[in-house]
């Protein structure tokens, strides 16, 4: 395993002879968990070198405080990676490092896919991911990159960043990795005191029984059942429930056969900021 923190030691350790050798990205902010170290597996299977990146990225936080709150356990996220591999090469940069003048997020045209949902609640965040996830694809030039369906809106505008920045790599999808109790694996967890991380369960049980109505219920209906449910929980307030067409990210009108449709919800559990969703179709 080895663990280079700048620009120049990330490249030299890059070098290698083999023209066909398959290189795969893994973006992280650390404070691994379950569902990060399982889209490092599925790298590891797919390619012959394999970097995870661990930078908390100041620049996709809209908020001081959580950007102060995020965990860093550079040493603990080491420990976890080598239990799957020694042959990693972990990229940890300072923030100078990374934003060399000015810590400042490029702004993108993401056609419309940043305006809703987390975009809509998170002002700018999705040009601070854009940017970090730049800067990363074209420091590291890997062949794939690997990110979690759990951020599923994220996942669709880092597929529509490399498509306008002509970026060559493949952008692969992973699917969610949950909790026994069926909450989503999420760095946050950590901050959910043992009752309100049982309480967070609910979440997914929502969106379990919102995809067996949308069967037979149309997506407004789904999403006033939903709203209905969170009204009658006192700890979890839901901040929105949206079903979306999975391309385009805009609301459902009317069902159509031929697309594909989404549930996404994000909840606060004391205070406690959880995105989640399910595919419907
Ligand atoms: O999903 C995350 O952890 C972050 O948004 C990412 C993709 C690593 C960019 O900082």
């Amino acid at each position: 395993m080895i663990l280079v923190k700048t620009e120049k030691e990330l490249k030299s350790s890059l070098v290698s002879s083999n023209k066909n050798r398959r290189l795969g990205l893994v973006p992280t902010m650390g404070a691994l968990h379950k569902g990060h170290l399982s889209l490092v597996k599925r790298a590891l299977s797919e390619n012959d070198t394999v970097v995870v990146s661990i930078f908390v990225n100041p620049t996709q936080f809209d908020n001081k405080e959580d950007l102060d709150k995020y965990p860093q356990t550079l040493d603990a996220d080491m420990g976890l990676l080598r239990q799957i591999s020694n042959d990693l090469i972990v990229f940890a940069p300072a923030v100078d490092e990374v934003y060399k003048k000015e810590v400042r997020s490029k702004s993108y045209d993401f056609q419309g896919l940043d305006k809703v949902m987390e975009g809509a609640f998170r002002e700018g965040h999705f040009d601070g991911v854009g940017t970090i996830i730049e800067t990363l694809l074209k420091l590291v030039a890997p062949d794939r990159a690997y990110f979690g369906e759990k951020d599923f809106q994220q996942l669709q505008i880092i597929k529509k960043l490399v498509q306008i920045q002509k970026i060559p790599v493949a952008i692969v999808g992973c699917p969610i990795v949950r909790e026994t109790s069926g909450l989503a694996m999420s760095s946050r967890n950590e901050r959910l005191s043992k009752t309100t991380r049982n309480k967070a369960s609910f979440i997914f049980k929502v969106l379990r029984t919102a995809k067996k109505k949308f069967g037979t219920k149309s997506a407004n209906y789904v999403s006033d059942w939903v709203q209905g449910q969170f009204k009658e929980q006192a700890d979890l307030e839901l901040e929105y429930i949206m079903i979306t067409d999975v391309e385009t990210l805009s609301p459902v009108k009317r069902k159509q056969q031929n697309r594909k449709y989404r549930a996404f919800v994000a909840v606060y559990a004391d205070g406690v900021r959880l995105v989640d969703n399910i595919a419907l179709n």
